[in-house]
C-alpha cells in the first residue's frame, strides 16, 4: 500500500505519526512510505532521515492525499471541529485513515468525516484489552502526560521534591497527591516518587490499590462505597453527583496537607468530574500547585482554565493541554509504534486491508466506512443528539 504521512496542522501539535526508525519495516513489507515535507521537523525528525530510511518526500499536501491509499495522522480531520477540518475536502472513498479523531467528544464531526466516504480507524477507540496493548495510543500519551505533569508541578512549586539534609538544616520532602490512578496517574505517582516526594493517590476503582503501592505510593482510602466503580472494559463508571459531593468532602483535608495535586480523574467520553472546588482550594497552602491534566475535558478543578496558569490566593492551578506534544520526539515514537501495530493488525499477509466485523479490535476501532458511521458507541451518542 502507499502510506501517506501528513504534517500536523492542528494548532500547537508538534507530533508526527511516523518516525524514520520505523520506515524500513514498512518498506520491507512491500509498502511505500510518502512523508509530507517537513512533517517531522517539530518533533526532531528531519526529511533526510526519512529519505535515508527509505521514504519519499512530497512537497504538496494535496498531492500527498492523492497518492496515498492509507494516511497516518496524529489528529485527523474533525478531531478538533474548529481548527482541523480542512483536510476533509482532500479525503474520499479510496482512502483509509488512522488517526486520533476524538469521536466521543465530537460525534457530529465523525458524521462529517463519514460523509467523505473514507474508511477511518480512530486511535481513541482502541479497546483497552491485553491483545491491543501495543496499539493503545491513548495510554502512550497518558503515560507521557503523567510524567510531564509532575515536571510542570515541580517547576511551579517553590519547594524541592526530595528530603535534603544539608549543613543549613533539613528540607522536608514535598507531599504529592494524585487523583485518578489510571495510566497517567500511575506514571505521575512513579515520577514523583523517583524525584523523592512523598506520594499518595486515590481512585474510585479500589482494584488499583495494588498498582499504586507497586510504584511506591500510598493508596488513600475514603469510605465512599464505590464498589460498582468499574465497567466490564476496566474503565471507571461515572458516579452520581452525591458521590462526587462526598468525595470532595473526604479529599478536602488531604488537599490542604498537599504541596502538589495532580488530577487525572475521568471516564472515557465524558466531561471531567469537578472534584476540587474553589472552597477546597481556599484551604490549600499558599505556594501549593495543582496540575489539572483533565483541563481539555473541562478540568477536575473548578478554577482550571485550559492552557492557562491561574493563581488563586497563592495556589497555582495549571491547565496544560496536549502535554504529549511538549515531548514530541518520544510522543511521536510511541504513537508511530502504536499506529504500526494497528496497521499490522489490519492488513493480511499480502498487505491488503481486511475489515473483519467479528474481530474485536478492528470492529471497535473502525469509526466509519462507505459513507456511514459504524462505531456503536458513536452511533449511540449521535442518536441522543437533536440533529439526528
Ligand atoms: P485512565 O482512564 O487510565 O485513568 C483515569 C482514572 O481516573 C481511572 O483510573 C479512573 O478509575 C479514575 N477516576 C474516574 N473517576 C474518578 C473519581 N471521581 N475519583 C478518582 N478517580 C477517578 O486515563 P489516563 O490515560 O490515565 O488519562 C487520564 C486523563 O488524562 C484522560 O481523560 C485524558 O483525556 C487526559 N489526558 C490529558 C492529556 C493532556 O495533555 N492534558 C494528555 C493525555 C491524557
Amino acid at each position: 500500500m502507499i502510506i501517506g504521512v501528513a504534517r500536523e496542522i492542528c494548532p500547537d501539535d508538534r507530533r508526527v505519526a511516523m518516525v524514520p526508525m520505523l520506515v524500513p519495516s514498512l518498506t520491507k513489507a512491500g509498502h511505500q512510505v510518502v512523508i509530507e515535507q517537513g512533517a517531522g521537523l517539530t518533533s526532531g525528525y528531519r526529511d533526510d532521515e526519512y529519505l535515508l530510511a527509505g521514504a519519499r518526500i512530497e512537497q504538496n499536501r494535496s498531492q500527498l492525499f492523492e497518492q496515498a491509499e492509507i494516511l497516518f495522522m496524529v489528529r485527523g480531520p474533525g478531531a478538533d471541529p474548529v481548527s482541523c477540518t480542512e483536510d476533509m475536502a482532500l479525503l474520499g472513498p479510496g482512502h483509509v485513515l488512522i488517526a486520533f479523531l476524538n469521536p466521543l467528544m465530537f460525534p457530529l464531526s465523525a458524521r462529517h468525516l463519514a460523509a467523505t466516504g473514507v474508511t477511518a480507524f480512530a486511535l481513541d477507540l482502541i479497546p483497552r484489552i491485553f491483545r491491543a496493548q501495543s496499539m493503545d495510543a491513548l495510554s502512550s500519551m497518558g503515560s507521557l502526560a503523567g510524567y510531564k505533569g509532575v515536571l510542570m508541578a515541580a517547576n511551579a512549586l517553590s519547594k524541592i521534591f526530595p528530603l535534603m539534609m544539608t549543613a543549613a538544616g533539613s528540607l522536608m520532602p514535598a507531599k504529592v497527591f494524585v487523583i485518578g490512578a489510571g495510566v497517567a496517574g500511575l506514571q505521575a505517582c512513579a515520577t514523583a516518587k523517583r524525584m523523592g516526594a512523598l506520594v499518595s493517590a486515590y481512585d474510585v476503582r479500589p482494584a488499583v490499590k495494588e498498582q499504586v503501592e507497586s510504584v511506591g505510593a500510598e493508596f488513600v482510602e475514603f469510605d465512599l462505597d464505590s464498589q460498582d466503580a468499574e465497567d466490564n472494559r476496566g474503565y471507571a463508571k461515572a458516579q452520581s453527583e452525591e458521590f462526587y459531593r462526598r468525595q470532595r468532602e473526604a479529599m478536602t483535608k488531604v488537599l490542604a496537607e498537599s504541596d502538589v495535586v495532580i488530577s487525572t480523574a475521568g471516564v472515557p467520553g465524558k466531561k471531567a468530574p469537578v472534584l476540587i472546588t474553589q472552597e477546597m482550594v481556599s484551604h490549600m497552602k499558599a505556594g501549593s500547585v495543582i496540575v489539572d491534566i483533565m483541563a481539555e475535558l473541562g478540568g477536575n478543578c473548578a478554577l482550571t482554565q485550559p492552557g492557562k496558569s491561574v493563581d488563586k490566593d497563592g495556589v497555582i492551578i495549571l491547565g496544560p493541554e496536549n502535554i504529549a506534544s511538549s515531548v514530541a520526539y518520544h510522543a511521536s515514537q510511541m504513537l508511530a509504534k502504536n499506529i504500526m501495530a494497528l496497521f499490522d493488525h489490519l492488513v493480511d499477509m499480502d498487505g491488503r486491508l481486511v475489515i473483519n466485523p467479528k474481530e474485536e479490535i478492528t470492529w471497535n476501532t473502525l469509526l466509519c466506512k462507505d459513507g456511514r458511521v459504524t462505531n456503536e458507541r458513536v452511533l449511540e451518542l449521535l442518536s441522543e443528539m437533536p440533529q439526528s
